[in-house]
């Protein structure tokens, strides 16, 4: 509660006045004005402050009111009002407001406010990201967002997880796919060239070429070898120009990193980590999962019970591709042992054959990083995939090769700068362990939960190609 210094009242929140049983006392309520309606003898406002989605009704009995002095109360102005706590008289809600005063802290003009009405397109409000978070929408995704976000820290603590900062600046490539974002302060009009003519990064700011993270697993292997069970938590770049409803170029990632587990081990803690987030979203955001539910998909409530009721399917890559091959369904791209799978396939796997969440193992060395742990058969890696449906990859990850040996000539196969990577092999050359961790895209994650289509609608502010307007 904020103290008011000018009425000398504590402000309490929406959501704690909807929890209050009513006594006769006055409580002072701020927040945004979502609909103002009535008669001559009486106007309800409906007045939201984010703290819930339910709004509190505040009932201004117009033999006190004058019309005049409401007038400035329209959709999206900002509000003070005192008034007194009372049983409700109509239905959907509990309690209301009997209000005393009602000050406009901020008008909203009704001809130029762009959320005047309910109902807008997620295209149109993707227009104006810096004001949808004022939509009933968006306010259960942000609160949804923030819920997933403590649930990560406190599952990890619980678990002894150490939570390690990774750079957001580095200078290594982590996942060897090249799409990177510079990081420069050369003048990009006129930079210093070497003898033969190349940009000259040892005259930059870190005195070599460095670009924003795409992942923070290599440091996270590093911290692993030193505090076991780390994990990461942070923004991830990618100038990938794919424009997907499941591909931002900004997005959040969560990587554990583990000395001493296996690929059993790791698919273990997957699973368990995102029944539990999805546990936690079920326990803690009912109100937000309920108004999403019926909103935009019945199917969201019984998926998410689904997935934290239901052992998750696993298999390996090779089973996969003969369960693809003989599928009825055409697919777009053809599945051949040794192709990268589409979300088609992965799609396929989840919500036609098996019908649950999937692990995919052990996949062709080719098609996947060069830090992946090499199977004895020298042609697959030990890695995994946790598949979803609605979105295919929600996880990529890996037992990690432990082996100085194995890895430099992984290295060398695939073109990874091993002299800049000196740093990396040395926990290869001192103590080396078996270890295994997994990258979570956070947003990935948030679509499920919330069971929103596009990926731009469950981050405040996207970033994908052509779009950092906001
Ligand atoms: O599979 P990825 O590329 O794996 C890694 O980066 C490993 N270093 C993780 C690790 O083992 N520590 O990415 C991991 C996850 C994907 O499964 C996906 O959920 C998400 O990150 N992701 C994206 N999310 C949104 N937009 C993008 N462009 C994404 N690229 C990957
Ligand atoms: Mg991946």
């Amino acid at each position: 509660m904020l103290r008011d210094t000018t009425i000398n009242m504590k402000r309490t929140k929406v959501k704690e006045v909807l929890q209050t049983e009513p006594s006769g006392q006055e409580v002072l309520v701020k927040g945004w004005v979502r609909t103002k309606r009535g008669n001559k003898y009486v106007t309800f406002i409906a007045v939201n402050d984010g703290s819930t989605i339910n709004n509190i009704q505040v009932v201004a009995d117009m033999t006190v009111f004058s019309e005049e002095s409401l007038k400035e109360v329209t959709t999206g102005a900002s509000v003070s009002v005192v008034g007194t706590l009372v049983q409700s008289q109509g239905k959907g809600q509990t309690v209301e407001i009997q209000a005393r005063t009602v000050e406009v802290l901020g008008t909203a003009d009704p001809e130029t406010y762009p959320l005047q009405k309910k109902g807008h397109s997620l295209e149109f409000l993707r227009e104006i990201a810096h004001l949808r978070p004022r939509t009933n929408t968006f306010g259960a995704v942000l609160r949804v967002r923030h819920a997933m976000a403590f649930a990560v820290h406190q599952y990890f603590n619980q678990k002894g997880f150490f939570y390690i900062h990774t750079p957001i600046i580095t200078a290594s490539d982590a996942e060897g796919a090249g799409e990177m974002f510079r990081v420069t302060t050369l003048d990009p009009v006129n930079p210093p060239k070497t003898e033969t003519g190349e940009v000259d990064f040892s005259e930059d700011f870190f005195g070599k070429s460095t670009n924003l993270t795409v992942s923070g697993q290599l440091e996270g292997e590093v911290t692993a070898m030193a505090l076991s069970e780390i994990y990461t938590f942070g923004p991830t770049f990618r100038a990938e120009n794919s424009n997907t409803s499941r591909h931002l170029a900004e997005f959040w990632m969560i990587e554990p990193e583990m000395a001493f587990y296996e690929l059993e081990d790791n698919m273990e803690l997957a699973e368990d980590f995102l029944k539990y987030l999805v546990r936690y979203a079920l326990d803690n955001c009912m109100d937000d999962l309920q108004f999403l539910n019926d909103m935009y998909d019945k199917e969201l409530l019984p998926r998410l019970n689904f997935v934290v009721e239901n052992d998750f399917q696993r298999l390996t890559y090779t089973e996969a591709i003969e369960v693809l091959k003989t599928a009825k369904q055409k697919f777009e791209y053809k599945v051949d042992w040794g192709t990268d799978l589409q979300s088609e396939h992965e799609r396929y796997l989840v919500e036609k054959h098996f019908k649950k969440p999937v692990i995919l193992t052990n996949y062709p060395k080719d098609i996947k990083s060069f830090y992946m742990k090499l199977n004895e058969d020298g042609k697959t890696v030990r890695a995994m995939d946790v598949l979803f449906p609605g979105i295919g990859e929600i996880i990529g990850g890996s037992q990690r090769e432990e082996s100085y040996e194995k890895l430099v000539t992984r290295m060398r196969e695939m073109g990874v700068p091993e002299k800049e990577m000196w740093w990396f092999l040395d926990t290869r050359r001192f103590g080396t362990v078996p270890h295994s961790g997994f990258g979570l895209g956070f947003e990935r994650l948030l679509l499920f939960v919330t069971g929103m289509g596009n990926i731009r609608d469950v981050i405040p502010f996207p970033r994908f190609p052509k779009s950092a307007e906001f």
